[in-house]
């Protein structure tokens, strides 16, 4: 088996791109993505539903230290790859170990490429922005070049239908591809078809959770999905289950960041403009033609608090609804009732929002930054199947998008 590799990405602290695989200027860096808040309409969580379980528990890292924000992954394999790992010797770091001071630093790249990749990326001062990609996987055509994002730059995920044309198949834990305009959702899907490249992003809805696959398993052969709903959120999940013992929420919040359970600006799961993204990335998995604006969005935030403004504004004046959110969390367990922000499909529309959920209710029982779906299908009724599990944290998103990058380099293609 003979693999060519090749790796490019941004460093977290610095401003320079960094790469093997050719040398560019700097690429522009995409606004950060202003969390909107939305107009409200409450609902209450249809009729209970059975819960088995799936999915484990994970230890949880920071996804940074493990995983570059993102990266162009070229696996050029004259056979189909027998080994699970992406550790095959590649040929880029070939290149690097024959020019390598000593020849135990080569072996050791030989048996694992990415054992320092702290310290090359510290050493190295190339740029790459997104034109060095599309011109390398145009130059060098390698079998299975596999762009990675990591990041959720809405101005990298336009990029894909250009990167697919270049050659590149995309591997995202990105949300704003999928979630963007109706018109670039069909645009990605005709390009990958007209270029014969994979698009995967599994971890768009649930992290590692096999929530994508699932669906389109069921959907392939031939059934009827009616509804699908739960828990969505693991940031949330894990707020709201700080919140029952009594944590404020502003420090509750505080906590998820910490643990990098949010989104890089937690508005976005504040005021459900995550879980409202990842509702219509199912609702376009079920050929709903729907736009973000349609789904019916009800924030965890008072409607009369300021969340405008610059991050760390926003973060000191969120204290401001901790007594508010407090009292109406102990109102509601006095009537033996939970808060919990629940996302759904079905075939009235998309709904997202806080709903008081009984304490015998399966979602009650959801929290710590845990995620729950229920298919409701033709051949899954009147029992949903059910998918539960840790959907937030960086160790479980890494995994799912390394699943994702070894789905395609061992799988076939389109
Ligand atoms: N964390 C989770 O549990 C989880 C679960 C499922 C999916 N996801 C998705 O995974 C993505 C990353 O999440 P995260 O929690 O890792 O966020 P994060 O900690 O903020 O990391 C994002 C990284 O992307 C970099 N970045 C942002 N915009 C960029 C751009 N335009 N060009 C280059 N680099 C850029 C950031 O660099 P700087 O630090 O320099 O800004 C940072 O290193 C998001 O799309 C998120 O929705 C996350």
């Amino acid at each position: 088996m003979a693999c060519a590799t090749a790796w490019a990405w941004r460093a977290p602290s610095s401003a320079r791109w960094r790469t093997w695989v050719a040398a560019s200027p700097p690429s522009r860096r995409a606004p950060a993505s202003a969390a909107s808040p939305r107009s409200s309409r409450r609902r209450t969580v249809p009729a209970p539903w059975p819960m088995s379980t799936v999915g484990a528990s994970a230890p949880r890292k920071s996804w940074s230290c493990c995983w570059p924000a993102w990266a162009a992954w070229a696996a050029s394999c004259s056979s189909r790859s027998t080994s699970r790992r992406p550790s095959c010797a590649p040929t880029a770091w070939t290149c690097a170990s024959a020019s390598s001071p000593t020849a135990s630093a080569s072996r050791r790249r030989a048996r694992n490429p990415l054992e320092d990749w702290k310290q090359r990326l510290a050493a190295s001062s190339d740029g790459a922005p997104l034109d060095a990609f599309r011109d390398w996987a145009r130059a060098k055509r390698p079998g299975r070049p596999v762009f990675v994002d990591c990041t959720s730059s809405e101005d990298i995920a336009l990029a894909y239908p250009s990167l697919m044309e270049a050659g590149l198949h995309v591997v995202t834990a990105n949300k704003k591809a999928n979630a963007g305009q109706w018109s670039h959702y069909r645009k990605l899907r005709e390009t990958a078809s007209r270029h014969q490249r994979r698009f995967l992003y599994e971890t768009n809805v649930g992290a590692a959770l096999p929530v994508i696959d699932t669906l389109k398993n069921m959907l392939r052969t031939g059934d009827r999905v009616l509804r699908v709903e739960g828990i969505l959120s693991g940031s949330l999940s894990f707020i709201l289950g700080l919140t029952e013992e009594g944590v404020p929420l502003s420090q509750a919040v505080g906590t998820a960041m910490e643990k990098r359970f949010t989104e890089p600006d937690p508005r976005d799961d504040l005021h459900g403009t995550d879980v409202a993204r990842k509702v219509l990335i199912l609702a376009r998995e079920l050929g709903r033609q729907v736009e973000l604006e349609q789904v019916t969005l009800d924030s965890l935030l008072p409607p009369d608090f300021d969340a405008t403004g610059p991050l760390d504004d926003f973060l000191a004046r969120l204290p401001q609804v901790d007594a508010a959110f407090q009292r109406r969390v102990e109102t509601l367990r006095a009537e033996g009732k939970v808060l919990r922000y629940v996302g759904s499909v079905t075939e009235d529309g998309c709904f997202v929002g806080l709903v008081p959920v009984p304490l015998t209710h399966p979602l009650a029982a959801v929290k710590g930054g845990e995620n729950a779906l229920s298919f409701t299908s033709e051949r899954y009724s009147p029992t949903p199947l059910v998918i539960r599990g840790y959907g937030a944290g960086a160790a479980v998103t890494a995994a799912g998008v390394l699943a994702d990058v070894l789905r395609l380099v061992d799988g076939p293609l389109p």
